[in-house]
């Protein structure tokens, strides 16, 4: 089939973007995907905890706050069974069809946010993520690394005035201090899929060093031969 990518065994690509809160994933997300089908690529941008109909109601209920008082391994069951759902009617058909799949959060935000942050045992997580994720695992994780501070007054400042925080907003600034931490251990654990880019860039700096992470990694996708007049037009938003 023409212009079909075979990496993984699967002929779609599958990229992840991870980072802590106000890292600015979303406008990121945007303009990448914008790049891709600027040359002709068919992506499919997603989220998590969320993505299909089924699991953007466990999203709701998190988000709420609904299962803190059950802790965080019961949080970890409920962003899992999101994740089986959103896996199974949407990532995984995209990859089949040869599609590229943006993925705005994965797994790696289980390990950090309900694992280091939230005390779970890495290899209780570790278990989960094989049951769950299986084989389906990112080609390309995208760390967007920023000082949580920044972050947090990022995410703020887009939010409505009278907008509470969600449940993981609302946490500590040390709690996202240790999420900061996590995200850049999995990265130094697995450099071979994981990219950390400085997000505290100018929102067009972040855009270049994440389009020379993809060329770089993921020659397949052809993004250093696309000149750069070519590209199609990205939001610019400043989250
Ligand atoms: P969202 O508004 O999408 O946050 P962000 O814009 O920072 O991505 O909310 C998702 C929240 O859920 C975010 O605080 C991270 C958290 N989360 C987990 O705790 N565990 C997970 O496995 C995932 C996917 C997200």
């Amino acid at each position: 089939m023409t212009g079909q990518i075979l990496t993984g065994g699967r002929p779609g690509l599958f990229l992840t973007f991870e980072g802590g809160e106000g890292a600015g994933k979303s406008t990121q997300i945007a303009r990448l995907a914008a790049r891709l089908r600027g040359a002709g690529r068919p992506v499919v941008t997603t989220r998590e905890p969320g993505g299909s109909p089924k699991a953007e109601d466990i999203r709701a209920a998190l988000l709420a706050g609904l299962a803190k008082p059950y802790g965080p391994f019961a949080e970890a069951l409920l962003f899992s069974a999101a994740r089986i759902d959103h896996l199974d009617t949407l990532i995984r058909p995209a990859l089949a069809r040869g599609e590229t799949v943006l993925c705005d959060r994965f797994s790696d935000s289980t390990r950090a946010y309900q694992g280091a942050a939230g005390g779970l045992e890495p290899a209780l997580l570790a278990s989960l993520e094989r049951v769950v994720v299986g084989p389906t695992r990112p080609d390309l994780t995208l760390i967007l690394d920023l000082d949580p501070a920044m972050g947090l007054a990022r995410a703020r400042a887009r939010a409505a005035a009278d907008d509470a925080p969600d449940r993981f907003e609302a946490e500590a600034l040390e709690f996202h201090a240790r999420l900061r931490a996590a995200f850049l251990a999995i990265a130094a654990a697995e450099p071979g899929r994981c990219a950390v880019i400085d997000a505290g860039a100018p929102p067009d700096a972040v855009e270049a060093a994440i389009l020379a992470a993809v060329a770089a990694r993921l020659p397949a996708l052809r993004l250093s031969e696309i000149p750069t007049h070519s590209r199609a037009e990205a939001p610019h938003d400043a989250a």
